[in-house]
């Protein structure tokens, strides 16, 4: 299964004011392509764009070469460009599975085809099984946080976007979410993950993207932004004269 990710000059936002401006960005498949930044940069607005919340004003967004920009959330996830949204978005009151089930809406009539990808979620994370007939509410943020990248998975994503899944998580959950999602991409699924966690992010990711105020400022692989000054100094709390010495 591909999943090639082409962005080119991209420009998106809301209504009159422009947040992503001429952004290029490729996630080649397989990867784990990470995208960083501080507050406001505008990671959650290309995230949107991408899945189709927003439409963009100019640019191409292709999913193996097919074009998915303008289109409605439902196909573009459709074509397996599927969003883990920030905050989880679940519904507290329903149960764990049926949280589970609505990933794989479109496919709801193939049922095999939702056994399989349920099995899927329960391989990757075997507390959802434990947990199926408790409501996703009384869950814990990891384990809620894990019900949304399962319910990611039900829709079969041949690219997974994922914001801030680290986000209000113990160091503990958050070592088996970043584990989940290197089995992720050994058994194929490409991802693009927006993170704040810039330390853990580089450790994980192949290549990232750093975001400020809606342009590409840095790319290159997770080794060369490791090594890079200004990443250093700005999110990985090293003075230059520090990184030198
Ligand atoms: N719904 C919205 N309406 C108008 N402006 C927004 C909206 N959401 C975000 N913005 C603005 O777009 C910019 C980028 O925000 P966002 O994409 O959420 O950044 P990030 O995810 O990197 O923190 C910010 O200036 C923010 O204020
Ligand atoms: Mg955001």
């Amino acid at each position: 299964m591909s999943g090639t990710l082409t962005i080119d000059g991209l420009d998106a936002g809301y209504g009159r004011v422009g947040v992503l401006r001429g952004l290029d960005m490729e996630v080649r498949d397989g990867e784990i392509v990470a995208i960083l930044g501080s507050n406001g940069a505008g990671k959650s607005t290309l995230l949107r764009t991408i899945s189709g919340l927003i439409r963009p004003t100019a640019g191409r967004i292709r999913l193996d070469g097919d074009d998915v920009a303008g289109k409605n959330p439902e196909d573009v996830s459709r074509s397996g460009l599927v969003m883990v949204p920030e905050g989880r978005q679940l519904f507290a009151g329903m149960t764990v599975r049926e949280n589970l089930l609505l990933g794989a809406y479109a496919e709801r009539r193939r049922r095999s085809v939702v056994q399989e990808r349920l099995a899927q979620a329960h391989a990757l994370f075997p507390i959802l099984e434990e947990r199926a007939d408790q409501v996703a509410g009384s869950l814990s943020g990891g384990q809620q946080q894990m019900v949304a990248i399962g319910r990611g998975l039900m829709a079969g994503p041949k690219v997974l976007l994922l914001d801030e899944p680290s986000l209000g998580l113990a160091p503990a959950v958050l070592a088996q979410v970043f584990d989940a999602l290197r089995a992720l991409r050994e058994q194929g699924v490409t991802i693009l993950v927006v993170e704040q966690n810039v330390m853990m992010t580089l450790a994980l990711a192949d290549r990232a993207y750093v975001l400020q105020r809606g342009e590409v400022v840095i790319e290159g692989t997770s080794e060369e932004l490791q090594s890079d000054a200004r990443v250093r100094e700005a999110y990985l709390g090293f003075t230059t004269a520090a990184a030198a010495g």
